[in-house]
């Protein structure tokens, strides 16, 4: 007997499945740029052999009939601790873009960043959303005035937060995505504005010295600027050391990203799992924790909050479920984590995200399984 698949069903029953479909549906130019990372991609990999490496100790008998995901991000109520990632040009990937993520992502009761490179346009994605909550991701622009446009135009569309991203002065060296032949240029369209850039592609020999971008120029004044600029709750994203962990506080982030860009910046920087719990203890409770990178299963979201992320972004399966299904493809993988998040909590004896704490992740040195 063959399973049939009900009509506007996206088609996939577990994560490869889903991986394999987008794989079959895309072009290759635009899978190397979904999949790819930077250099040999051993930050990439890394990735996703922390969650591999990780285990988890089960809990029997502890009454588990009712299981609760609610969490309170930035002060603001969510179905669960998980985000959706920004990420850029999904007009690419399926005709429904942001606007069928954001509307899925709202059914979900799941917080959506929106890229500042999306395809379709801020407003846009805000009326999909509807009730939806949804944040802002900031590349800082060149031109301040752009970038002052697009607080302001996040703002009056009721975006909740201001994510800006730190880790791409220069967009990293991405072989798979360059031998594809996608390149991130001015010929991809933006749905804010044909003044909005992405970050600067490569440095310029300029005499002796090597010349980026002006906004490469950019200190931690940038926060102090952005918060004086918005009155939005500040996120910083793309933090793996301690050192700028307390920075971000210093300069009065809300909360911050641990985040490597899912390996597509800093070939050899570090998986975002194993610095976790070091940035946890730098930032010292002053701002919210959360981290993204590899995260696929219920159980890499459970072992990213034992060890301390607030909550969890998910960056690459989006894509995968806009490419399969479109909005109902996104909807079905959002529904599909939850469920997997609720089953292994059942499985660990918690019953509610609060009580995911350390005692759930075994030691660091068990053998991987
Ligand atoms: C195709 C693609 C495009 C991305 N575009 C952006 C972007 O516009 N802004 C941003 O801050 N991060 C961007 N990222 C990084 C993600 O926000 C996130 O950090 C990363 O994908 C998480 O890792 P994961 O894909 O393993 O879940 C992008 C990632 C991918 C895969």
């Amino acid at each position: 007997m063959s399973l049939a698949t009900p009509p506007g069903d996206p088609g996939f029953r577990s994560l490869d499945e889903l991986e394999e479909i987008a794989a079959g549906r895309l072009p290759a130019p635009i899978w190397a740029y979904v999949q790819g990372g930077a250099g040999e991609e051993r930050t990439l990999r890394a990735n996703r052999s922390a969650f591999a490496r990780a285990t988890v100790r089960p809990r029997v008998l502890r009454g588990v009939g009712e299981i609760d995901l609610r969490v309170r991000l930035l002060d603001s109520p969510c179905a669960a601790p998980l985000f959706v990632c920004p990420t850029a040009y999904q007009a690419k990937i399926h005709p429904d873009a942001e606007s069928g993520v954001a509307r899925a992502a709202a059914t979900e009761g799941v917080v959506t960043v929106v890229s500042t490179l999306s395809s379709h346009s801020i407003e846009t994605i805000a009326a999909a959303a509807g009730a939806g909550s949804r944040w802002f991701q900031l590349y800082p622009q060149p031109d301040r005035a752009v970038e002052r446009r697009l607080l302001d135009r996040a703002e009056a569309a009721g975006y909740s937060a201001l994510v800006v991203t730190v880790d791409t002065p220069v967009l990293g060296v991405r072989d798979r995505q360059a031998r594809g032949g996608f390149a991130i240029d001015g010929s991809v369209p933006i749905g804010n504005g044909s003044d909005v850039v992405p970050p600067s592609r490569g440095p310029i020999l300029d005499g002796v010295t090597y010349r980026l971008r002006p906004d490469a120029g950019a200190t931690w004044e940038l926060v102090d600027r952005l918060r004086e600029q918005t009155r939005l709750p500040i996120v910083v994203k793309g933090i793996l050391t301690p050192e700028d962990a307390r920075e971000c506080v210093d300069h009065g982030a809300k909360a911050i990203i641990v985040s490597n860009h899912g390996g597509r910046q800093l070939d050899g920087a570090p998986a975002t799992l194993d610095v976790l719990p070091d940035l946890v203890a730098a930032v010292g409770g002053h701002a919210e924790v959360y981290l993204d990178g590899g995260v696929r299963r219920g159980t890499d979201v459970i072992v990213a909050l034992a060890r301390g992320a607030k909550a969890v972004g998910i960056g690459r399966p989006i894509l995968w479920a806009l490419a399969a299904g479109g909005e109902p493809g996104v909807r079905q993988y959002l529904a599909m984590l939850k469920l997997e998040v609720v089953v292994a909590m059942a499985l660990l004896g918690r019953r509610s995200v609060a009580e995911l704490d350390r005692t759930v992740v075994g030691d660091r040195s068990e053998p991987p399984i």
